[in-house]
């Protein structure tokens, strides 16, 4: 027999989620409270979720069918985020452990809020979003703006499927697409908020093409060695995009196309040899790593600590950092790019102003060049790889 699990606890739980996030401050506005109150997430999950273990390429399933009614809304309406899709395939048909990485996810609950909060949107907007994952982010616009004002697309077609399914379950009915969000989706254009809930490495040109004047792009900004910033763009009349970059850390998965390439450059720890100007260890801090990834945009980092192993994918170049038995550390580079000249100018120029976090920085897209700039647009800047 279906076990029926307590009546009212969904709504209960929607109710304590929404306390929680006006708490933590992620959640505002009433309409945006109303949504989460109303939207059931569990409509958007479906039978199975992975969660992370302490290695990180593991995931572990867990399955609706091995667990009371009651144990898994409580999993549900947890602010966590809940990986719905490993390497490509679905996790509803997989049990037990499972190796890869996250290709799709219902994001956390905060976070989604706060994504949809920076973005300013509000009744009247017309939006576009990139990556519909399992559509509760799509639902919760569709219950504030109606489900007309709503275009979504997702590139995975396995999970554009689940996600169609769920948003018609729930009684919405936005313009779901199938396909590559970096082109945007022109035939409803023009867009009032164009909102990404996957990462990219720069801004497409097709956004900018398909919001109106005056209107917002907010997407997370990342790149190969996974330095994120949080971009809220407004389109000036002249085509071009610029603004500086919010103070909410969010992370998110990199859009399919703008992930890194595989690891094809072999690590020689070789090079012409000289003592590093700044600290390689302020690359694991945030701000730091954004910095030094912006100096090296196809560059990846291996390492940590001392030990940076910068690897250009472009060119082969590299360098190597090691610390010096008596203080100080010793930077090896090799190839076309002195890798480690660029991260070290780029942040001592971040140090200078103070080692501010990522707000402190801006961009703006133009259809020629996209570039972060560092306090005011005409203060140093670094080109992204657009
Ligand atoms: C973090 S999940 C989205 C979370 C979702 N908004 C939610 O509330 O459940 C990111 C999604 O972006 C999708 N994605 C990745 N690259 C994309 C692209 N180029 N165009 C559209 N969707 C993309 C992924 O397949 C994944 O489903």
């Amino acid at each position: 027999m279906t076990d029926p699990g307590t009546p009212g606890l969904a709504a209960r739980l929607r109710r304590t989620l929404a306390d929680r996030l006006v708490r933590t401050g992620a959640l505002r506005a009433p309409a945006w409270r109303a949504a989460v109150e109303s939207v059931e997430r569990e409509t958007f999950l479906g039978s199975a979720v992975a969660r992370a273990t302490e290695h990180g390429d593991r995931w572990e399933v867990i399955r609706l069918a091995e667990m009371t009614a009651d144990e898994w809304l409580e999993l549900v309406y947890r602010d966590e985020t809940w990986v719905t899709q490993i390497d490509g395939e679905m996790v509803t048909d997989a049990c037990g452990v499972v190796y890869g990485a996250p290709t799709s996810s219902s994001t956390l609950p905060g976070l989604v809020v706060r994504m949809l909060e920076a973005a300013r949107i509000s009744e009247g907007d017309k939006v576009l979003e990139i990556g519909t994952g399992t559509g509760y982010s799509t639902a919760l616009m569709c219950h504030r703006l109606g489900s007309a004002a709503v275009t979504s697309v997702e590139y995975d077609p396995a999970v554009a499927g689940h996600a169609c399914d769920a948003l018609a379950r729930a009684g919405y009915t936005p313009t779901l697409v199938t396909g590559d969000g970096l082109a945007g989706y022109d035939k409803n254009a023009e867009y009032d908020r164009l909102i990404a809930t996957c990462s990219v490495r720069y801004i497409p040109l097709p956004w900018l093409w398909q919001v109106r004047d005056g209107g917002t792009i907010t997407a997370p900004l990342s790149g190969w060695m996974y330095g994120a910033a949080f971009a809220h763009l407004t389109l000036g009349g002249d085509g071009t995009a610029s603004g500086r970059f919010l103070e909410d850390d969010v992370y998110f998965m990199t859009a399919r196309p703008h992930g890194p390439p595989p690891m094809a450059v072999p690590y020689l720890g070789i090079g012409d040899r000289r003592s590093s100007r700044v600290d390689p260890r302020v690359m694991d801090c945030p701000a730091g790593l954004f910095v030094g990834q912006l100096a090296v945009p196809s560059a990846m980092k291996l390492g940590g600590g001392g030990e940076v192993v910068l690897l250009d994918v472009a060119t082969g170049s590299q360098a190597t950092t090691r610390p010096d038995p008596y203080g100080g550390w010793t930077v090896r580079q090799h190839g076309p790019l002195r890798l480690w000249d660029a991260v070290e100018e780029a942040v001592l120029a971040w140090q200078a102003a103070g080692s501010p976090h990522q707000s402190a920085y801006g961009l703006t897209v133009t259809e020629e060049r996209q570039y972060v700039w560092l306090g005011e647009p005409d203060g140093p800047s670094w080109n992204l790889p657009a």
